[in-house]
């Protein structure tokens, strides 16, 4: 067996380099003069952002929804504030877009999954994306919606992707699928060590099966075994059960764009798929009390995005790890079902 090849020193916004392609924009170029750092800014005052269930919004939220991302979507290309660009982020950093330059690295192309990256970098990417839908319609206490997939009730995909003529449409999407219950054993996580339930194939079985794997996602012993392993070479990566259960499931399953990490962010619920992922990251760490990971390499990586006000701010992974501190909080209003679910 190889020995892997891991990342020495943190990954940072400087360690990497973006290449273009004939069918690719980079993202928008910073002046690294003019990059802020997040502890810099004031913490977030007033109200917090309260992220709902997505498949139990009113109609007036269905309507700021849409309009934030119809506004998004008529910014110019090159805005880096356009729905363009924030999806070309999602591209940048997880198609064989970035480099690492940097010694003491493995030398392999960068990706922002398959590693303790994905849930820190994943909250900072809907963050920043929240922020701008918020300022587009100028309300600061918009909190994106989540696609409530542990829940039988979430099982589906949220009516507000299914109307044609709203932006939140995709036509992209496998539609056979999308009337019928989800599968979340789709993903690649399979933890033998515990049983599945006996299943006859019917739909309370697929929502039985699908509650059984979420407890198996969220329970696993070690805080490696949820996040995933520090950035190594391919063929050593660790990728968590927070990535591999539910989340990789609901792109499988909706298809199209999602089902490709190249596509999947132009398609809008994508960033309801990942409020839901980042729900659970929360869910982790409070409602179940467990750790994240410990080491200084993790807490010190650190990616610039782009604010509401076009600003390129520095965040980190330790500036991340409290989201309350970020000024968003989830509604919860029910048990946690799949919680009662140990086989
Ligand atoms: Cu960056 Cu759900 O993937």
């Amino acid at each position: 067996d190889a020995e892997p090849v891991c990342a020495s020193v943190p990954i940072t916004a400087e360690v990497l380099k973006c290449s273009l392609t004939d069918d690719f924009d980079c993202p928008a170029e910073y002046d690294a003069t003019q990059v802020i750092d997040f502890k810099s800014l004031p913490l977030p005052s007033g109200p917090p952002r309260v992220r709902r269930p997505a498949h139990e919004l009113d109609d007036a939220y269905v309507k700021k929804f849409e309009e934030a991302i119809r506004r998004m979507k008529e910014l110019d290309e090159d805005d880096p504030r356009s729905y363009y660009n924030q999806s070309g982020i999602h591209e940048a950093y997880c198609d064989q877009h970035y480099n690492v330059v940097s010694s003491g690295s493995p030398d392999v192309m960068f990706d922002v999954h398959f590693s303790s990256i994905f849930a820190p970098w994943h909250r900072m990417y809907i963050y920043f994306f929240e922020r701008i839908l918020g300022d587009l319609i100028g309300d600061p206490t918009f909190g994106l919606p989540y696609w409530n997939w542990d829940s039988p009730e979430g099982m589906m995909l949220p009516s507000i992707f299914l109307n044609e003529s709203s932006p939140l449409y995709n036509a992209n999407r496998n539609q056979q699928r999308l009337r019928s219950f989800m599968d979340l054993n789709l993903g690649p996580a399979k933890q033998p060590n515990l049983p599945e339930p006996e299943c006859t194939g019917d739909a309370l079985c697929l929502l039985e099966n699908n509650l059984y794997s979420m407890y198996r996602q969220m329970t696993v012993d070690t805080p490696e075994e949820f996040l995933g392993g520090k950035f190594c070479s391919f063929g050593t990566k660790y990728t968590g059960s927070l990535e591999n259960g539910a989340h990789t499931a609901a792109h499988i399953w909706a298809g199209g764009d999602m089902g490709s990490l190249k596509t999947a962010a132009r398609d809008p619920v994508f960033y309801c798929n990942h409020s839901n992922v980042d729900r659970m990251w929360h869910l982790w760490t409070t409602t179940l009390g467990r750790d994240n990971l410990p080491y200084q390499e993790w807490l010190d990586t650190s990616f610039v995005f782009y604010d509401e006000m076009r600003r390129p701010v520095r965040i980190s992974v330790q500036d991340v790890l409290d989201n309350g501190k970020l000024g968003y909080t989830y509604q919860e209003k029910r048990n946690l079902e799949w919680l009662q679910k140990r086989p």
